[in-house]
């Protein structure tokens, strides 16, 4: 089965086999016929996190299952219940439409509901976990149904258990958020604040059509230019580093990360070390935003990756600073 338009750098070779859930409750019956123990498998939503580097020796299972319920309202809160394979910008959408408050931020973030809470995806001041009530997920060892609440996903920055201790073990079927009717708005990423007052209100809508035109400003449309958004997650660094590096570099940007933490720029570090915009063969740094690796087309993910390596092995020539890919390499 081929990859190529399973995912948004668009390459890849082809996978063993494909197998497409169209209800939740297909699943089930799916685990009892198909022994997984002897398979690689691979759960995919949206392909828009992942980078192929050939054939896929294995089984994908994709939860292509749509569909938000509204559970509940109490005047102050709406719950909601979206399936796994809802697109997240959709329900971005619909949440905005309706007057209720909580990932107006994260407007225009590709893929699907069910990866948003594997990935913590975040953007513009907010991460999901801040509305996630309730994870739902099936077992893959047995088929059980499991519920779990935001507290016990282990939700940190683009991380939660799915991706670490629980990886592989769980398909997510559906995400329960907790939204507001009073919304609290969240301004203070640069350049946001100004985007919504320049709009004349600041609303819901002001804000999603703020966060879509800074994202369309600087980041590339996968449905024109392959890429997965930023490659590298941005390094956490401890203030002894910090200060090493700030007395070398007086202008580098640095975020407040909890107690003696701060956050690095990896965009700026890549710019810093010469490779926005460049390319190497088919694969190239984004001109526009130096943490996001594009396909000039017809590139293979080897050649991504090898320019990644070599990006990061020149950050951390530059700068003594490791960093770590977002992205995962299949
Ligand atoms: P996939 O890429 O298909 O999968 C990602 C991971 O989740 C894989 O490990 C997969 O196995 C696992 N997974 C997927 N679905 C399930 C499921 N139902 N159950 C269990 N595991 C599952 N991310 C941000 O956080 N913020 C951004 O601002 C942002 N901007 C982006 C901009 C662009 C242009 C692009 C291309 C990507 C951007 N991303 C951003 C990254 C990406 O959109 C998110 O990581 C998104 O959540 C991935 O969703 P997906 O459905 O495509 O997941
Ligand atoms: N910067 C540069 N050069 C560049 C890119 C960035 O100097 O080429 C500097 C900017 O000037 C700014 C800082 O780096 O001072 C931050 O840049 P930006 O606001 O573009 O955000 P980012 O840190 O590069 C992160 C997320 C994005 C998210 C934005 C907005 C990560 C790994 N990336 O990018 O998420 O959309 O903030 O919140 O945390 C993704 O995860 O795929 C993604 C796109």
């Amino acid at each position: 089965y081929p990859i190529i338009h399973l995912n948004t750098f668009g390459v890849g070779g082809v996978a063993q086999r494909y197998v497409r859930f169209d209800a939740d409750t297909e699943i089930a019956g799916f685990l009892r016929d198909t022994p997984l123990g002897d398979c690689p498998y691979l759960i995919l939503g949206g392909g828009s996190n992942l980078l192929f580097t050939g054939d896929y020796p294995g089984m994908l299972l994709h939860p292509a299952f749509k569909g938000v319920t509204v559970l509940g309202d109490d005047g102050y809160h709406v719950r909601i219940r979206a399936m796994a394979g809802e697109t997240w910008d959709d329900l971005v959408a619909f949440s905005v439409e309706n007057g209720w408050g909580g990932i107006e931020n994260l407007s225009l973030i590709p893929g699907h509901v069910g990866a948003s809470a594997v990935q913590n995806i975040g953007a513009y001041g907010v991460e999901v976990e801040t509305v996630v009530e309730q994870v739902e997920a099936i077992a893959l060892d047995g088929g059980e149904t499991v519920h779990l609440t935001a507290g016990e996903c282990g939700f940190g920055y683009r991380s939660s258990h799915f991706k670490s201790r629980w990886a592989g073990r769980f398909i997510v079927t559906a995400v329960v958020f907790r939204l507001r009717r009073t919304p609290r708005y969240v301004l203070d990423y640069p350049g946001v604040r100004e985007g919504v007052e320049r709009r004349g209100a600041v609303n819901l809508k002001t804000i999603r059509q703020t966060i879509i035109s800074i994202r369309q400003a600087k980041l590339p449309d996968p449905a024109e230019t392959g890429n997965a958004g930023s490659f590298f997650k941005n390094p956490v660094v401890d203030s002894g580093i910090l200060q090493t590096l700030l007395n070398r570099y007086p202008d580098l940007p640095h975020y407040p990360q909890g107690e003696e933490r701060f956050k690095l720029a990896a965009g700026w570090l890549i710019e810093r070390c010469g490779w926005k915009g460049r390319h190497v063969g088919r694969a190239a740094v984004h001109d526009r935003q130096a943490l996001v690796l594009v396909n000039r087309g017809g590139a293979t993910g080897r050649e991504i990756l090898d320019l990644s390596e070599t990006i990061a092995a020149s950050v951390a020539d530059h700068f003594g600073v490791r960093l770590e890919r977002e992205v995962r390499v299949v």
